[in-house]
């Protein structure tokens, strides 16, 4: 599929002009070795740029290459990705650290990328687009509303079909030769003219070729399934105490929380509970009714599953937001 020209517009030389003149400045910009560029999309998949950057430095000069982070302790880099959440992003950072050592080095393809751990369609686009020149586009969030919108695409965009119409769309904005130029360009426009709400279409290189701005819909681009209903459920956490500690174990590496240290939710047969306080907790889908029950204190600290900590090593811990709360609540921390 070719790209529309409305009065010779070439949305792909607006795109990449713009970007020349526009574009933030970015430290991995300079960078041309993958290694530089996907660890800049690893720590930015979660993470706004302002907070991801010192990250990124910190990790470029603790580990310079991919061979240094592989071969690091996993605590070590544990502690150096501490505040940016998702301990699972920074088990899949070292897996992934060496998976390419074994490789003998980076995949230069966006489907030999894709197999790398916590490498998604959109960073094995934008990784490859950027070190290797491959052209494909980098479709996440901010890249589906510019397109979207410029397109004028009424499907919904969480069908696969649908992405797939938008790649062929897109892929002739992409410049051949600088297609990583062209993503970052999408990536820019997206975060700071192509906004959610109030768009700022007379900055945008693409307003001449843009059948949202065209038609003044812009904020009905993308469109999105209806929204669920949250669901509402109660969970019962059970408070062990024991001699000034508290047990705790951690959350698995998928799901909600993951990683971090929560009160257990099952209780074996030789405790005694009684219900304590409760709160209520917003996740996306759900409303969470937590329900705390204190076990009877000073019991043996028989359970294996539970780790058992003082009040101070609590404080230090990563806790999900309602756990955090209900010491706080207590007075404890
Ligand atoms: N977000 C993710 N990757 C990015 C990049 N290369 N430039 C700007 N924002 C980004
Ligand atoms: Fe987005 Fe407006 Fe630019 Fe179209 S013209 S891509 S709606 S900012």
């Amino acid at each position: 599929m070719t790209e529309r020209t409305i009065f010779n517009f070439n949305g792909k030389v607006a795109l990449i002009e713009w970007f020349d003149v526009h574009r933030r400045l970015l430290p991995w910009r300079d960078h041309s070795n993958p290694y530089a560029i996907w660890l800049s999309e690893v720590i930015l998949q979660q993470t706004r740029v302002e907070q991801g950057l010192p990250y990124w430095e910190r990790f470029m000069s603790k580990y310079p290459s991919v061979e240094k982070l592989a071969d690091a302790p996993f605590d070590e880099i544990m502690a150096l990705w501490a505040g940016l959440g998702y301990y699972s992003r920074a088990r899949n950072l070292h897996a992934a650290a060496k998976a390419v050592v074994a490789l003998g080095g980076f995949p230069s393809t966006r489907d030999g990328l894709l197999d790398l751990p916590g490498v998604g369609p959109y960073t094995a686009a934008a990784i490859s687009s950027m070190a290797f020149q491959e052209v494909v586009p980098a479709l996440d969030g901010n890249a589906l509303r510019v397109y979207t919108r410029y397109f004028a695409v009424a499907e919904r965009i969480d069908q696969k079909r649908t992405l797939r119409h938008i790649e062929a769309l897109c892929t002739p904005l992409l410049d051949s030769s600088r297609p990583g130029d062209s993503n970052q360009a999408i990536m820019d426009l997206g975060s700071r003219i192509c906004t959610p709400t109030r768009p700022q279409c007379g900055e945008c290189p693409l307003q001449h070729g843009c059948e949202a701005h065209r038609r003044g819909t812009m904020e009905s681009f993308p469109v999105k399934p209806a929204k669920k209903p949250p669901q509402a459920e109660t969970w019962t956490l059970y408070v062990p105490q024991s001699f000034g500690k508290f047990g705790l174990v951690r959350r698995p590496e998928k799901g909600i929380w993951s990683g971090l240290w929560c009160f257990p939710s099952t209780l074996p047969d030789e405790y005694v509970s009684i219900p304590g306080i409760r709160t209520q907790h917003l996740l996306s889908h759900r409303v969470l009714t937590l329900e705390f029950h204190e076990i009877l204190e000073n019991q043996p600290r028989s359970e294996d599953a539970w780790t058992w900590f003082t009040l101070e090593e609590v404080k230090n811990l990563g806790l999900p937001v309602p756990i955090r709360w209900w010491f706080e609540e207590k007075n404890y921390i």
